[in-house]
């Protein structure tokens, strides 16, 4: 089995509830829950698997903490992990930046060697443009506790039934 590290940056706690609720969900794998605030880059270097977090705050930028961890984040070599990221926004007041930052994210991650897993269909989602949407799919899950709370639970089920066979 392999080993999975949860790692997130939340400025006002939706990121870290999805990111504890999958903790809770895959509590079979022990997964280390991880936040980037701490500035430790030891569970990236010490699990196979890392499911990465990230909330959009505005165009162009990565989450506060995130951002704080950049200059450690660029030197890191991510050839050999495989990688899943989830994130929030609110596709109500921000549609034409949904969810922006996974695709910021994302780009990281693949420019440093990573394979990502856990695209998502774009179905069921109401939004005019997403950085995160690579030819017709989001490179991560989308979750919006601002204007779709309710479906928060079900997306991070499905999304992490997809991701099990990776973690075998
Ligand atoms: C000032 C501000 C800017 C935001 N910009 C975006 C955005 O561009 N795109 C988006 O999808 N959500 C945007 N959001 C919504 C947040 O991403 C959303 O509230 C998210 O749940 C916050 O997660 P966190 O509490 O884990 O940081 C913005 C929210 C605020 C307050």
């Amino acid at each position: 089995m392999k080993s999975i590290a949860i790692i997130y940056g939340s400025s006002t706690e939706h990121t870290k509830n999805a990111a504890e609720k999958m903790a809770e969900l895959l509590a079979d794998y022990s997964p280390t829950l991880v936040d980037i605030y701490e500035g430790d880059e030891t569970p990236f270097l010490t699990h196979d698997v890392l499911i990465l977090g990230v909330s959009t705050w505005g165009v162009q930028d990565l989450q506060d903490d995130w951002n704080d961890f950049y200059p450690k984040f660029e030197k890191l070599d991510l050839s050999e992990k495989t990688i899943a990221i989830f994130g929030l926004g609110d596709a109500s007041i921000y549609p034409s930046s949904y969810v922006d930052a996974i695709g910021i994210l994302y780009e990281i991650v693949v420019q440093k060697g990573a394979t990502v897993i856990g695209e998502v269909s774009p179905e069921g989602y109401d939004f005019e443009y997403s950085r995160a949407l690579k030819d017709g799919k989001f490179v991560g899950l989308p979750l919006d506790d601002d204007y779709e709370p309710e479906l928060t639970e079900e997306r991070i089920v499905n999304w992490l039934e997809t991701l099990k066979p990776y973690f075998e």
